[in-house]
């Protein structure tokens, strides 16, 4: 049968993107214009500004994915766009400029899964996609959660974050250590925890610091929780005064023993999460690691040697399509277009979208 090609949409959080893809596994185009506002990622992003700046780009970045793409709406078989989860007033304008522009072109239409789009981002790019069952680590900005996936339209949600994302917390540890970022690190998108990665890299080898992994009231308990570990950072520092921010060697020994409880949690839950699928008959093979945060070196080695013990393969898509993108949107809806598994022009978004 021949390809089918899909335009697909997304704008579940703070960036605005388009691509459209083919049912043969081809990126014709994927546009991502992102959001500088939330910079500091402090208070998250922030929805109405959000909002109106998703509105004022969709098109624009709609025309730009199909200008890279070479291709018209005639050559288009579907759209697709983010159902959820997210935040309801940026999900609703990819999901009304998705509706209309269908229902007008008289296309069908496919509302997609956010984080099931996230973890089956390896189908697309990998010669080598994991077998079912794998679990799916998502460690970014935006999420910190883990993901069973035994088939391609089944996924539970395995652990989730009670407060912060683990990239939160990485920004805002490296903003209390005043580590520079921004321009030191090439581009303001990449946020300041490549930076805090290479300072702590520079960490003197008996490290006089050490923070817990996580709070006692989330031990054996699978669900995250970075924000009693910030405080904790941010106590020691205060603490310690000026010599924590100005004097390297102190400087470099709290970002290393930050990272290393940071990683340390991830690891755990892992774990527990591993010992849990196994207690069910559910032999995970391979573990997909992405998010912004699992380009860290020293996350790769850690959760690389602990998984290589239980003989269990690690995997990453790249960067690129780890961070929010339509391409993944796109790819994830293809199965249910090629099945004429199409949803109605008055579907609504689900801002929670439990898996
Ligand atoms: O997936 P991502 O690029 O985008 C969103 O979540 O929107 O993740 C960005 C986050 C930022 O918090 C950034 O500081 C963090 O990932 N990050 C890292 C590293 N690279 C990016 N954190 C730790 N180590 C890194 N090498
Ligand atoms: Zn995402």
């Amino acid at each position: 049968s021949r390809n089918i090609y899909v335009l697909a949409l997304e704008s579940s959080a703070d960036d605005t993107c388009a691509a459209v893809v083919s049912s043969n596994r081809k990126i014709l185009s994927n546009v991502v214009a992102h959001q500088f506002q939330d910079q500091e990622k402090w208070g998250g992003i922030h929805p109405m500004i959000s909002t109106e700046c998703h509105q004022k780009r969709m098109p624009g970045t709609v025309r730009m994915a199909l200008e890279e793409s070479g291709m018209d709406m005639d050559s288009i078989d579907g759209i697709a766009f983010t159902r959820g989860p997210g935040m309801v007033s940026c999900l609703n304008v990819g999901a009304n400029a998705a509706k209309t522009l269908a229902a007008a072109l008289n296309k069908p239409i496919v509302g997609v899964h956010h984080m099931q789009a996230h973890a089956l981002t390896p189908f697309l790019t990998s010669e080598n996609p994991p077998q079912f069952p794998f679990l799916a680590l998502l460690a970014s900005g935006g999420h910190t959660m883990l993901l069973l996936a035994t088939s391609p339209v089944s996924f539970k949600m395995l652990a989730n974050t009670a407060d912060v994302s683990i990239g939160n917390a990485f920004d805002r540890v490296s903003r209390e250590l005043k580590i520079p970022w921004g321009e030191a690190s090439g581009s303001a998108r990449i946020g300041a925890g490549p930076m805090l990665e290479k300072i702590a890299a520079k960490h003197p080898t008996s490290n006089p610091y050490s923070f817990p992994e996580l709070p006692l009231a989330m031990q054996g308990s699978l669900g995250f929780s970075f924000g009693g570990l910030v405080s904790s950072v941010q106590r020691l520092i205060t603490k310690l005064g000026p010599a924590a921010t100005e004097d390297s060697a102190t400087q470099a020994a709290i970002a290393h023993a930050f990272q290393h409880a940071a990683v340390g949690q991830l690891q755990e839950k892992l774990m527990l999460a591993l010992r849990s699928c196994e207690r069910r008959g559910i032999a995970v093979k391979t573990v997909v690691a992405s998010g912004g945060v699992a380009s860290n070196m020293y996350l790769r080695s850690c959760v690389e040697s602990t998984m290589k013990t239980l003989g269990i393969a690690v995997q990453y898509p790249p960067i690129s399509l780890c961070t929010d993108n339509a391409a993944m949107i796109a790819w994830a809806s293809m199965d249910r277009f090629l099945r004429g598994d199409v949803d109605p022009y008055d579907i609504t978004v689900k801002p929670k979208w439990d898996l």
